[in-house]
């Protein structure tokens, strides 16, 4: 048999009763706020949010075609000088802030200790499930915005309960550990790219991390820390760095991720596997989200690829929440074997802001090629 198309794919799915009927999208038509469904969104700072009464402020759900039932993202505003509501969930969160600054008091257990931890603009945590928490905007003049990334689709997916995920009493065994302590441990990958992984709850300002290695076998000199989190089982996150005038090399994995730029100006590629001359461009900036598109029933992933025409390092924030069911399959495309419509944009978008192409030429011709480090 034939591999599907995606379309054939689709109309399939429309058989299978738990596809159909889609028990996260409900919930979320119930909350009352937008909802926005895309490959990419220009700017999460000014997206419009409407009154959210679970939550308190205001807020907006931000779907990523490709990831429905594995997580889901939002953005909320909390008015100048307020707080949010108290809550407390089965489901696992990272959270991003995309601006103003403010604080989050968490406690393990109801009745238990209360910690309180600060943010600002570009702070990144993590609330690990059915903790207890609640976020306050420190500043009386200008709203505080923050961007989170969650687990619920799945769990509406399997229990189909309200009441069952937001009002569960039960206590998580490693539920006292002090999640949010400034602790950070440190552990390295196996060559050739010697990643460094970061563990910590807490990262204050992702913006001005500097703690990153190189990335060599994505190309471009890019630079990489993943950020593994206390007390959470399917989210994780990574960010990378690349330098002014290159691009990475194309790839293809599972949906699943959140890209949020953080600083830098340029686009990605977005295209189905045997539609390359269909391609999305996603131009982004400071505030900017895009996915990584779909995957189809034979588990083969649409490919990505990023490019820098701005006149700084494009650096990038990677929410990832790992699929239950599908492999972790990375495909990638040396510079080699790319097709060379890829380079022609990217040289026409670079000359749109006179910037020069930093692509050494060898590494179109050389298979072996290696960046210089810096
Ligand atoms: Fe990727």
């Amino acid at each position: 048999m034939g591999k599907k198309t995606l379309e054939e794919t689709v109309k399939e799915q429309e058989f299978y009763d738990d596809v159909k009927h889609n028990y996260h999208l409900e919930f979320q038509q119930s909350e009352g706020i937008p909802i926005y469904t895309g490959y990419h969104f220009t700017d999460l700072r000014t997206l419009e949010v409407k009154p959210w009464s679970r939550m308190g402020g205001l807020g907006a759900y931000v779907n990523l075609y490709g990831e429905e039932t594995m997580g889901d993202n939002y953005v909320c505003e909390i008015p100048p000088g307020e707080s949010l509501k108290p809550q407390r969930h089965l489901f696992e969160e990272l959270v991003y802030v995309l601006s103003g600054r403010g604080a989050t008091t968490y406690w393990p257990r109801e009745g238990g200790p209360k910690r309180t931890f600060e943010w600002k603009e570009q702070s990144f945590f993590a609330l690990p499930a059915n903790i207890g928490y609640q976020h306050f905007n420190g500043d009386e003049t200008k709203p505080a915005r923050i961007f989170a990334k969650t687990t619920l689709p799945a769990l509406f997916q399997c229990f189909k309960n309200k009441k069952f995920i937001f009002e569960n009493d039960f206590v998580l065994e490693d539920v006292d550990k002090d999640f949010f302590s400034s602790e950070a441990k440190i552990y390295k990958w196996k060559p050739p790219d010697y990643k460094i992984v970061w563990t910590a709850n807490f990262v204050p300002d992702v913006r001005a991390f500097d703690q990153m290695t190189y990335y060599e076998s994505r190309g471009a000199a890019g630079l990489s820390v993943h950020f593994h989190q206390s007390g959470l089982t399917r989210l994780y996150a990574h960010m990378s760095e690349f330098p002014v005038g290159t691009y990475k090399k194309g790839h293809a994995h599972p949906p699943g991720r959140s890209i949020i730029l953080v600083t830098g100006k340029g686009y990605s590629l977005l295209w189905q596997p045997g539609k390359e001359k269909e391609k999305i461009k996603a131009d982004w900036k400071p505030g900017s989200l895009f996915g990584v598109g779909l995957t189809d029933l034979q588990g083969e992933c649409w490919y990505h690829q990023h490019f820098n025409t701005g006149a700084e390092p494009a650096r990038y924030l990677v929410l990832h929440v790992n699929s239950p069911t599908l492999a972790d399959k990375h495909i990638q495309v040396e510079y080699t074997d790319e097709d060379p419509e890829i380079r022609k944009i990217f040289e026409d978008e670079l000359a749109k802001s006179g910037i020069k192409s930093k692509m050494p030429p060898e590494c179109y011709v050389d298979p072996t090629f290696k960046w210089k480090k810096k």
